[in-house]
């Protein structure tokens, strides 16, 4: 990661002994309190055409009408802006989950539901994020949806164009997609419809009292 210019600046933050963290005065159990449920990222990992956006916007709507307090990071839009100086090699994805990870903490810190839609293809990387929330505050989302029926989509032409060779490095052609082993919520979505998938993710999040009906 050395040849981003952002990781340089993170790491001499990071380093400095005069950065000291500053204590919020309202907490988390503050703004628990106040929202009736609980702050948690749903991080959706999935190839893309997969349905991440899609289910996740639609999880997004319900619990909204649940009175959530939610917000949505798509990967698409952050690439366009705090991202937007990061590409599709390994190093860059890396460094895109990373940052895509701290600001979903601060989501969090913030007391919301954070959705996150990247494909996110390393395991190590999710497990990163994992490792960066308090315990029970990641829910993985595996928007599990065969390469065929990502490829047959093909909502943005960008299968054709990778197998064509105009797109070098394209997940699940010639980059690799770790599908995860254990994921919380497994979402398989070929014979499924949006909202039967969006209110699997729902029911979980009632099951597990995140969120109250
Ligand atoms: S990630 O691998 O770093 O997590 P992210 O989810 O942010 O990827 O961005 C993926 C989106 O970027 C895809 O849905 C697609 O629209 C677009 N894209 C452009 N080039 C590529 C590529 N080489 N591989 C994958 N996605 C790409």
């Amino acid at each position: 990661m050395t040849d981003s210019p952002y990781k340089e600046v993170t790491d001499v933050a990071a380093k400095s002994t005069d950065v000291m963290w500053h204590k919020a005065d309202v907490s988390s159990t503050d703004r628990q309190a106040l929202n009736q449920h609980k702050p948690v990222v749903l991080w959706y990992t999935g190839l893309s055409g997969s349905g991440k956006s899609t289910v996740a916007n639609a999880v997004d709507r319900k619990l909204f009408e649940l009175k959530c307090h939610t917000y949505v990071l798509d990967g698409d839009n952050v690439r366009h802006g705090l991202n937007g100086d990061l590409g599709f090699s390994d190093i860059d994805r890396v460094e895109n989950i990373r940052r895509i990870g701290e600001v979903a903490k601060l989501f969090v810190d913030a007391g919301l539901i954070v959705s996150t839609a990247f494909i996110s293809p390393f395991i190590a990387d999710r497990q990163m994020v994992k490792e960066l929330m308090a315990a029970g505050q990641f829910v993985e989302v595996f928007i599990d949806t065969p390469i065929e029926v990502c490829e047959r989509r093909d909502p943005k032409g960008l299968y054709k164009k990778a197998r064509a060779g105009e797109i070098k490095h394209f997940t699940g052609i010639d980059s690799a997609y770790e599908a995860p082993i254990n994921a919380d919520v497994h979402v398989e979505t070929a014979d499924r419809t949006i909202e039967q998938c969006a209110q699997q993710v729902v029911d979980y999040l009632v099951e597990h009292q995140f969120v109250s009906k």
